[in-house]
């Protein structure tokens, strides 16, 4: 299945497929010290075909409604990788459904909001023709451009979740943030009011 999700006038979102293993296996080879700090599956990447299992796992994933596994491209080129991991509790008729937000941007493209505004999109969808009650994003307590970005979508920390991650052969912690589908619109009116300073354009000539 295809699916694209435009942002803005730079940024998109489309499902991970089979197809964008190679462009993305170069990506994490050249992100590895960047991403493998904080993130456990790098390391299980070590070849294209490794790529390419992983995207056709993630399709079928997918297929059967368990996660929403997106590329972020800004102006079509591949930066980073975004998703949603659903989770439902059914009791008879009664379903919810809520989810976390995983995310990764290439070093080079950070500082720009491409993760922010990625994840208000993602939010929109997942709030809106997913449905889901609550989203949450998890990052370790030291990982502070990590939880710069729930912060500034108007999460709410809710407390540090003990031992939930696994990071370099060792348990570590992961503070808990959480957006309710009520608290959303709100959020997200006052998200879309701030200003920001791209600090990443190019500098002018010297002189100027
Ligand atoms: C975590 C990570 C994705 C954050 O990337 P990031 O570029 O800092 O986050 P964003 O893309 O949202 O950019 C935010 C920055 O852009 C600025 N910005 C500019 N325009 C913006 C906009 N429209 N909206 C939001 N922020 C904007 C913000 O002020 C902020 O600047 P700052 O870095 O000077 O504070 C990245 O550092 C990364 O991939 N790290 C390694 C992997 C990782 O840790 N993954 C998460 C595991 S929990």
């Amino acid at each position: 299945m295809d699916f694209e999700m435009r942002i803005d006038e730079e940024l998109s979102l489309t499902l991970i497929q089979p197809k964008d293993a190679e462009e993305l296996f170069a990506l994490i080879e050249a992100n590895r010290e960047h991403l493998t700090p904080w993130l456990p599956w790098p390391a299980t990447i070590q070849t294209v075909e490794d790529e390419r299992r992983f995207a056709e796992s993630v399709v079928a994933e997918h297929a059967a409604g368990r996660i929403v596994p997106c590329l972020i491209r800004r102006l079509g080129r591949i930066v980073g990788g975004m998703g949603l991991v659903i989770a439902r509790r059914r009791l008879g008729a009664f379903e919810q459904a809520s989810a976390d937000i995983g995310y990764w941007l290439v070093a080079s493209e950070q500082g720009r909001g491409v993760i922010t505004r990625a994840a208000a999109a993602l939010l929109d969808h997942g709030f809106g023709e997913l449905g889901l009650r609550r989203i949450t994003i998890r990052a370790e307590p030291l990982n502070r451009r990590s939880r710069a970005v729930p912060e500034r979508l108007g999460f709410v920390h809710e407390g540090t979740l003990r031992g939930a991650g696994w990071q370099d052969g060792r348990r570590v912690d992961h503070e808990l943030y959480a957006m309710l589908a009520e608290d959303w619109p709100a959020a997200r009116t006052a998200y879309h009011a701030m200003r920001f300073q791209t600090n990443r354009e190019p500098a002018g000539p010297p002189g100027r």
